[in-house]
C-alpha cells in the first residue's frame, strides 16, 4: 500500500527531524525533503502536504534558502513554520523586516479564527517562539488568524490556496496544543489518514537497507544496550547471515551478561556473532590504576583495540553499522544552511585508523530513542531488552572505585544481580532511570553470627531522570531496601555493610565515577 507522504522541506532548522517526529506520531508518513526539491519531483512524488521547516536564516539575506517557487501552485496545502512563515510572505507578495525584539522563548497565543488549523484548540495558548524577522504586511488573498504579544501575524492563512503559515513552533514540547495543530493540518487539511505505523518503518528500512548493502557485508559492534540491538535486529532481517556481529567480553560485565547476549542473538535469533573474550586484557592493563579518567581511557582504547582485531579476522566488509539514533547526530556539517542534506556516508568510524575504510549503514538515525523501543519491540526483542536501563560504556569498571581486581568486580556482580532481581520482583525497574550498585574498597566492622567481620561496602544508587543530564534518587520503599540490604549481607562473601546514595545530580553525577 502506497502511503500519503508529507514532504518536509528542510531549511537547516534544528526541529526539522521533530516536524517529522511529530508527524509519525500521527501515524501519518512523511519523508524530509532537500529545500531545492523541484515542484515537479513533489508533484510526481505525490505528496499530500508539503511543509516548510523553520530555519537559521533570514529572508531577508542574500542567498538564503528559498523553495522552488511552484511549490505554492501545486494545489497541495502548504505549512510554513517559523522561517517558512516568513518564506511564504516574502515569496507571495508581502512584506518581512526585521524585528527591534527578538522573539525568543514562550509567547501567548490569540486565536482570532479557528478555522481548520486551530480546531478544537483553546483561544489562548502558550507557544515557543525563536526569531528575529517579523511579518509587515501579508501577502495578497491572506488573512491573519492568531496574534502574539509581539506579532500582529502569529498564524496566517488563504484559504483559497490552501496555504497556512504559523511564526510559532508546534513541534516542540513547549508549545501548547503543538500536535492538535499538526494533526489538524495533516487530517482536517491534507486530508491524510492515521494509517502509518512502525510495521511500515520496519518494511521501508528492510527494503533501504536491501539496496544500500546489495551482496557486501555488515558488521556491527553489539553491545546489548538497546540501540545497538535494535540497529542488529533490524539489519539482520534485512540480510540474514550478510551481517556478522562482534560482541566484546570486556571482563566489566554484569553477571551472566555474555550468556544472555549469545542466547538472545545467536540462539533465538540465529544471528551471526562473535564473541571477542578479552576480560584477561583488560585486566591486565587496569592492573594498579586507580584514577577515573586513567580507568576510562585504558578501558577505551583496549576496547578499540580489541574490536579492530576482531573486525580484521572477520575480514572485509563494506559496511560498518551503528545503532545511532537522532539526538546523537552531531556532525551536521552545513553547506548552504541545510544540514539534513549533508549527512556525510563516506567517513571514518571514531577510533578506527584509516586504513580500515567503511561505509557506515546507520538505519536508526531519524528515529529517537522511544521509538527505537517502539521498533524494537515490533521486530521481537524482549522487554528486558527493549526497556532496559542505561549503562556505561567502561561497564562495572567505573563501578569499583579505585583499582579494580577479578574478585573486587565479582563481588560487585554478586551485589548488582540482588538488587537487579529485587528491583524486578518490586516492579520498580522499569520505572527507575538506573539502579546499580557501586564496591566501596572501604573495610568496616560487622558482627555476623557471634563472629566480628571486617568486609567491604556496598553503595546501592537508584535515580529518576529523563535524559540523565539531572537526576534525583528515588525513595525506594523501606521494604525494598531492606530486603535488598538484607539478601546482598547474606549472600555476596566480601560485604559486611550497604548503604543507599541519596545524592541528586548535580552537584552529584549518576556514576560514581
Ligand atoms: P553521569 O555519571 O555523568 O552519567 O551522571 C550520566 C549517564 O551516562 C552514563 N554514562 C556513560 N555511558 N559511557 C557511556 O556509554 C560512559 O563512559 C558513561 N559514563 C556515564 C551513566 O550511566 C548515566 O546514565
Amino acid at each position: 500500500m502506497k502511503h500519503q507522504t508529507i514532504a518536509v522541506l528542510d531549511f537547516g532548522s534544528q526541529y526539522t527531524q521533530v516536524i517529522a517526529r511529530r508527524i509519525r506520531e500521527c501515524s501519518v508518513y512523511s519523508k524530509i525533503y532537500h529545500y531545492k526539491t523541484s515542484a515537479k519531483q513533489l508533484k510526481k512524488d505525490r505528496v499530500a502536504g508539503i511543509i516548510l521547516s523553520g530555519g537559521p536564516e533570514s529572508v531577508l539575506k542574500k542567498g538564503s534558502p528559498r523553495p522552488d517557487p511552484k511549490i505554492f501552485e501545486l494545489g497541495v496545502p502548504v505549512l510554513g513554520i517559523c522561517y517558512g512563515l516568513q518564506l511564504i510572505s516574502f515569496m507571495l507578495g508581502g512584506k518581512v523586516e526585521k524585528s527591534s525584539e527578538r522573539e525568543y522563548g514562550h509567547g501567548q497565543l490569540k486565536i482570532k479564527t479557528k478555522g481548520s488549523l486551530f480546531r478544537g484548540l483553546p483561544s489562548r495558548l502558550q507557544v515557543w517562539n525563536s526569531h528575529g524577522d517579523r511579518l509587515a504586511k501579508l501577502p495578497g488573498g491572506f488573512k491573519t488568524i492568531a496574534s502574539t504579544e509581539n506579532s500582529d501575524f502569529a498564524a496566517i492563512v488563504s484559504e483559497k490556496k490552501r496555504i497556512y503559515g504559523i511564526q510559532f513552533h508546534p513541534e516542540v514540547d513547549h508549545t501548547e496544543g503543538g500536535i492538535n495543530i499538526l494533526e489538524n493540518f495533516l487530517r482536517k487539511i491534507c486530508g491524510c489518514k492515521a494509517d502509518w505505523s512502525m510495521a511500515d518503518f520496519v518494511r521501508d528500512s528492510i527494503d533501504w537497507i536491501r539496496k544500500t548493502v546489495g551482496s557486501d557485508r555488515v558488521l556491527l559492534g553489539l553491545s546489548g544496550g538497546v540501540d545497538s540491538s535494535v540497529a542488529a535486529a533490524l539489519i539482520h532481517k534485512a540480510v540474514g547471515k550478510q551481517l556478522t556481529c562482534v560482541f566484546v567480553d570486556n571482563g566489566l560485565l554484569r553477571l551472566n551478561e555474555r550468556e544472555l547476549v549469545v542466547d538472545l542473538y545467536k540462539r533465538h535469533f540465529n544471528m551471526d556473532v562473535r564473541v571477542a573474550r578479552s576480560g584477561a586484557k583488560f585486566l591486565k592493563r587496569l592492573r594498579g590504576v586507580s584514577d577515573p579518567e586513567k580507568k576510562r581511557k585504558i578501558i577505551g582504547n583496549t576496547f578499540v583495540e580489541v574490536f579492530q582485531d576482531s573486525l580484521k579476522r572477520i575480514g572485509h566488509a563494506k559496511f560498518l553499522a551503528q545503532g545511532t539514533l537522532y539526538p546523537d547526530v552531531i556532525e551536521s556539517v552545513s553547506i548552504d544552511g541545510n544540514p539534513a542534506a549533508t549527512i556525510k556516508s563516506h567517513h571514518n568510524v571514531g577510533g578506527l585508523p584509516k586504513s580500515m575504510k567503511f561505509e557506515l549503514l546507520e538505519p536508526l538515525r531519524q528515529l529517537f530513542k522511544d521509538e527505537v523501543r517502539a521498533l524494537g519491540a515490533e521486530l521481537g526483542l524482549p522487554k528486558e531488552v527493549v526497556w532496559r536501563q542505561p549503562f556505561p560504556g567502561p561497564g562495572l569498571g567505573v563501578r569499583v572505585m579505585g583499582e579494580i581486581s577479578k574478585s573486587k568486580l565479582d563481588v560487585l556482580r554478586k551485589a548488582d544481580a540482588i538488587l537487579h532481581e529485587e528491583m524486578m520482583t518490586s516492579e520498580l525497574y522499569y520505572k527507575v532511570w538506573q539502579s546499580f550498585c557501586v564496591f566501596l574498597p572501604v573495610k568496616t566492622v560487622g558482627v555476623m553470627g557471634d563472629e566480628r567481620t571486617y568486609e567491604n561496602v556496598i553503595a546501592v544508587r537508584v535515580v529518576e531522570s529523563k535524559d540523565a543530564m539531572t537526576a534525583d534518587w528515588v525513595r525506594v520503599p523501606y521494604e525494598v531496601l531492606q530486603r535488598v540490604s538484607n539478601r546482598i549481607i547474606n549472600e555476596v562473601q566480601g560485604v559486611n555493610r550497604v548503604v543507599y546514595d541519596i545524592s541528586s545530580k548535580p552537584p552529584g553525577t549518576i556514576e560514581w565515577e
